[in-house]
């Protein structure tokens, strides 16, 4: 009995405790989550929130960053260069239950600057030494991906409304309903004062300075 005990309680610790959000249909309203802890040590971050819900045809994302003091980001950058040095929102979507080996990133700075692509990270944690790729998304506005970005400087926040296709992840006009994935949202913040260090916050937080760890990412429900 007790060899029983013990070999379910190590199956359990093994895998991560992750949080679940329940999204609805935009038209009945939305999933919220906040966060205001850095990863992997829990000091104090801004206050962020990430807002989810969906249509027939998108996911909606709304990313709020509160207590903004830099809106740091490098005017030189444009669709898909490496704008996650400074200072973005992001999200790690993956249309499924387990821990996935390839998922979208999507990410967007203050002045609307958009990332987008495929990651294939089969270690699941970017280990030394694993394949790691990457394939962008070269043409999103056609697409259907877009960011809606506003500053308010004055009320030390940004705000970016954000629209991923559904049918990037195989989800048909109108079926998005009842579907399940796994997500992670994450904000950088920095400063040219802290460059290139960066403080990281997670919804899911991991245990490394390591945002590509997806059994980490959290359960999204879409009801
Ligand atoms: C901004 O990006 C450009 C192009 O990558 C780079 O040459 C420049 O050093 C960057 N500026 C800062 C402040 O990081
Ligand atoms: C931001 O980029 C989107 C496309 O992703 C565009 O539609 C929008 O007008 C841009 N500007 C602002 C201020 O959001
Ligand atoms: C961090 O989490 C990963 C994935 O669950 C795990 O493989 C690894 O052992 C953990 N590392 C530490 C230092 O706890």
């Amino acid at each position: 009995m007790k060899a029983n005990v013990g070999s379910l309680l190590a199956v359990a610790s093994a895998a991560c405790a992750v949080p679940s959000l329940d999204a609805p249909a935009c038209s009945v309203g939305t999933g919220t989550v906040q966060y205001n802890k850095a990863m992997p040590d829990p000091v104090s971050f801004p206050k962020t929130q990430v807002d989810v819900c969906y249509d027939d045809t998108s996911i909606h994302l709304t990313f709020t960053a509160l207590e903004e003091k830099d809106f740091y980001y490098n005017d030189t950058l444009s669709t898909n260069d490496p704008i996650w040095a400074y200072e973005v929102m992001e999200a790690f979507i993956y249309h499924g239950t387990n821990d996935p080996q390839s998922y979208l990133e999507f990410e967007v700075s203050p002045n609307n600057v958009t990332f987008q692509a495929w990651i294939y990270n089969p270690s699941k944690v970017r280990a030394t030494g694993a394949p790691w790729d990457t394939s962008y998304l070269t043409d999103p506005l056609t697409d259907g991906l877009t960011a809606e970005t506003t500053l308010d400087r004055d009320a030390n926040s940004w705000i970016s409304k954000a629209t991923i296709p559904l049918g990037l992840f195989n989800v048909d006009v109108g079926e998005a309903k009842g579907t399940k994935w796994r997500m992670n949202f994450f904000r950088t913040v920095e400063s040219e004062e802290t460059y290139p260090n960066q403080l990281l916050g997670a919804w899911s937080p991991t245990n490394a300075s390591n945002f590509h760890m997806t059994p980490f990412f959290g359960n999204v429900n879409f009801v």
